[in-house]
Parts: C-alpha cells; structure tokens; sequence
C-alpha cells in the first residue's frame, strides 16, 4: 500500500511529497512538530497535543495556519488514508520559504504544513514493554528551551544513536549537577524505594510530555505519591524501578542504566500498572 501524506492543503503518495528547498524548516530547523498516538484508528490526546502545538508555535512566532478543528479533520484524513490501526500521526509545521535570511522572513510568509501516520509494531511494542529497555545517560547539550517541541533535534538524534550503538533503547541527558533532565525522544521517571514517583518538574529544561500529564493525572487519581522534581543518576540506579513515557513508547518499563541493573531488572510493577492502565485516562477522539 502506498502510503499517504498531507502537504500543504494536498493528499500525496509519500514518493511525491515534497517540501521546497528554502522551506526554513529544511534550512534551519525553523519550526515545530507533534507526534500522537493512533489506537484503533482514533486520536489519542488530541486535544492536548494540539494545545501544546499552539504554544510551541507561539513562543516561536509562527502563526497557526489552520484551525485545531481543521487540523482534526486533516489528522483523522491522514490516518484513514494510510490505515492506521496503531501507530503515529506526525505533524509538522515550519516558518514557511523564503530565500535564506537568518531573520524572520517577510510577512505574510505562510507556514508550511506537513501530516503523515503510519502503522507501528503492536506486538513488537508489547514485547519490548514485557521485557523492559536499557538507557544510557550523557550530558544534555541542547539549548535551554527545550520546552518548545521544535525540529531542531540535532543533540537528540546523536544520542539516540550513541544509545543504539550501545544496545539500549533510550539516552537520558543529564545537566551540569548530575541531574537527569529526560530522554532523547520521552520524559524519565522513577519510582523511589519508598514507593514515591519521581519525574523532574516540567520548565524549560524539558519537554511537558503528554504522556507524562496524563500519567500524573493517574498518579493523583490512585493517590500514589509523587514528587515532581530533579533526581540524579545515582539516585535512579538505586531506584526500585524506572520508566519513560512518549506517545509512541506510551510507558515502558526501564531495566537498565549505564549497564547495571535497576531494581531486580525486571519491569517493576507500578510501571507495567501505568501501561496497563494508561488508556483507560487519556482522551481518545
Ligand atoms: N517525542 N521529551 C522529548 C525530548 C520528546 O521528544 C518527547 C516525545 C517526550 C514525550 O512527549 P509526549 O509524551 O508528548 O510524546 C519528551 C516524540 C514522541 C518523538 O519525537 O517521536
């Protein structure tokens, strides 16, 4: 089946889906993007990830070239065209083209949209959460406004590679005091001996996940104890279990840091709970 993409107000077989040369985001990393989750064929959160979106483009000062109901409409379209049963919707949205200024490019200057959705491996995916991940961790080098869920995902891409190249599945950054910000690609949490979440507070020194509102929306509701805040290295090694969350890995178990084993390196079970539970919470439309 070929699959389908949405550029620019177009349905187009993937092979001729093409962006301009000078489009910004090709150029500089000019722009934005969001990735959620498709179950059974229907969104999940999102009217979250739309929400995210919008403040994304704001503290960019790229305007929003469609309406969040237009962008469902082209959301679901895009899902139903390359049926999508479980997988991703993938949105981005760029400062648009123009000829190559560093500066923002003259008004009126249209955004450049893009939306594709493709099937990913259910049972792979169970799989990989039964047995648990290992991660990696190395010092956070982006930006400090990493907040903003833009393209420009170099730091992101090296780790995720230095993590592949050393068989595990995710690198954590760590800050200059030792501290754990998130994972290259998903938001790292812990749960403490004593039975307490820990997942660092959401400022600009990591991305708000959705993934992680909506689990700390359970976390409330079961009246489990949390701790939003920084937690080091050390501190998750001795940990009884760990975690990441992301839209496309939802919550999956952590078994390894740095090669050693976390708790008894097996996926723990307030981990494996959260993933079991998660959809029951989060909205699908
Ligand atoms: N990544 N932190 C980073 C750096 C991320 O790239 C992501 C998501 C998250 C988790 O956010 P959410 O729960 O909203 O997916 C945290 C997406 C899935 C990606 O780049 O593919």
């Amino acid at each position: 089946m070929s699959r389908i993409a949405y550029v620019n107000g177009r349905y187009l077989p993937l092979r001729d889906a093409m962006v301009n040369v000078e489009d910004r985001g090709y150029q500089f990393s000019d722009g934005v993007y969001e990735v959620c989750e498709v179950r059974g064929g229907r969104l999940i959160d999102e009217r979250r990830h739309i929400e995210r979106l919008a403040r994304s483009l704001s503290e960019l000062r790229i305007p929003m070239p469609m309406s969040a109901a237009a962008l469902g409409v082209v959301f679901r379209e895009t899902v139903r065209r390359n049926k999508v049963r479980w997988g991703i919707v993938y949105l981005q949205i760029t400062r648009g083209v123009s000829r190559r200024d560093h500066a923002f490019p003259p008004a009126g200057t249209l955004p450049s949209i893009v939306v594709t959705a493709r099937n990913l491996d259910l049972q792979g995916a169970e799989k990989l959460a039964a047995d648990g991940v290992a991660v990696i961790t190395l010092p956070d080098n982006r930006w400090d406004r990493v907040d903003i869920k833009s393209v420009s995902l170099l730091p992101n891409v090296l780790a995720k590679q230095a993590a592949r190249e050393q068989g595990a599945r995710e690198a954590w950054f760590v800050d200059d005091q030792g501290l754990v910000t998130e994972g290259s690609s998903s938001n790292a949490w812990i749960v403490t001996r004593d039975g307490k979440l820990v997942t660092r507070q959401a400022d600009h020194a990591i991305l708000r996940g959705i993934t992680r509102t909506v689990v700390l929306e359970v976390l409330k509701e079961q009246g489990i104890k949390l701790e939003e805040r920084a937690f080091s290295v050390e501190e998750a090694k001795e940990a009884r279990e760990a975690f990441i969350t992301s839209a496309s890995q939802l919550v999956l178990p952590v078994v390894k840091i740095d090669g050693k084993p976390v708790g008894n390196g097996a996926p723990g079970l307030i981990s494996s709970a959260l993933r079991r539970d998660f959809h029951r919470h989060a909205e699908t439309t």
